[in-house]
């Protein structure tokens, strides 16, 4: 079984889906889809990691993982061609994570920036789950032995946590990788970040410095995928910005997060350069420029909100298009895991 490339992510349904998401992710999913195999998860376990009072209970996680599906769709994800499903419909994710649980270290996950973030000043009080979250994340990668994992800047970590756990179970099984033919001693590969276009961190639309987060308290911090025109238009004129024109050369959004923001966002919508967006408006007012995003955004988000709106309003088919997805994900799944027990020489029926 040599190591073929294959593009894997996933996207948590903890609601609020947002411009960061899309942009940082999702458009990069679409595109993919032409040069590779791709397999694009809606990670409903990652998604239970905290309180009720974030995933919102049972009902609201179903209608979240529909929705999550519905936006991959609607912004041009082919489920036919590539594959789309729920997590937890394939237990592969599970097993693997207990067989990494065992090969990552304790002192590695300590260091997981996400885990301290979210996990707060209550330590003590935090799911065993959120703090083995970044392992379920590895699995999930490792168990279609995925080479190439699109993500925003904030994942970073995870990936090289994901390359880690691959590299360790790689040297600690060596002799048993062989025995079971795979020559080099190589049976996971190391899976490469893509974190690729000018809106990989896109930042919150009420502070620049912080990220645009599903979580952020504030609904004016975020533009979300199923924001109508109306909603866009006033979050991005309600948008934090300075008192000076836009710069006309790069260099001088260093100092400005709330420019560097908003152009950002521009040259990601419409596939420019931070300093092509500016060549056009240096030199301009905020106004006239925000006038200028919120039409683009209009633009590119509509059309993807009214084909989301349209999808969860049929769940029964978005379940069938999960249950495809996730059909075909286990075959694949099923295959790494049959090898991964012989690996580590636990006893299987034939
Ligand atoms: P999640 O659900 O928080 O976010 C989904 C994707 O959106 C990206 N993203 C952003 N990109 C740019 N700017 C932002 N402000 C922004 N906020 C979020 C994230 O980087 C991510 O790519 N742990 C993952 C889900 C996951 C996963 C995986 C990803 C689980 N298993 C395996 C890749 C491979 C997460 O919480 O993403």
């Amino acid at each position: 079984m040599a190591i073929v490339e294959r593009v894997f992510s996933g996207v948590q349904p903890t609601g609020n889906l947002h411009l960061g998401n899309y942009l940082g992710a999702i458009v990069n999913f679409v595109k993919l889809q032409e040069t590779h195999n791709c397999i694009y998860c809606v990670v409903d376990m990652h998604a239970i990691t905290q309180g009720a009072d974030v995933w919102g209970g049972p009902a609201e996680l179903a209608r979240n993982t529909r929705e999550v599906a519905a936006a991959f769709i609607a912004a041009g994800v082919d489920p036919k061609k590539h594959i789309v499903f729920n997590q937890s419909q394939v237990s592969g994710h599970a097993e693997l994570t207990w067989i990494f649980n065992c090969v990552a270290r304790v002192g590695w996950l300590s260091r997981m920036t996400q885990f301290k973030e979210k996990a707060g000043k209550d330590r003590e009080n935090a799911s065993v789950g959120l703090y083995d979250y970044p392992v379920l994340m590895a699995a999930d990668i490792l168990l279609y032995r995925a080479t190439h994992v699109p993500v925003g800047e904030d994942q970073k970590q995870h990936l090289e946590l994901a390359r880690d756990i691959a590299q360790k179970f790689n040297n600690d099984f060596g002799d048993s990788i062989r025995g079971q033919g795979f020559n080099e001693g190589l049976f996971f590969p190391q899976p490469e970040p893509l974190i690729t276009g000018p809106a990989t961190r896109v930042m919150s639309l009420r502070d620049g410095t912080k990220k645009m987060s599903k979580s952020d308290s504030s609904d004016n911090s975020r533009i979300n995928l199923t924001d109508d025109a109306d909603t866009i238009a006033q979050k991005i004129r309600k948008a934090k910005t300075d008192p000076e024109p836009l710069p006309s050369e790069e260099k001088g959004l260093e100092t400005r997060p709330e420019a560097d923001n908003l152009v950002g966002i521009y040259a990601a919508l419409s596939g420019r350069s931070k300093q092509q967006v500016l060549s056009e408006f240096g030199g301009g007012q905020f106004s006239s420029f925000k006038n200028a995003l919120v039409e683009l955004c209009v633009e590119k988000l509509s059309p993807i909100a009214s084909e989301m709106k349209r999808l969860v309003a049929d769940p029964g088919h978005v379940d069938a298009i999960l249950v495809d997805g996730a059909e075909r994900a286990n075959a694949i799944a099923a295959e790494t895991m049959k090898s991964t027990k012989d690996i580590v020489g636990f006893i299987r029926s034939r």
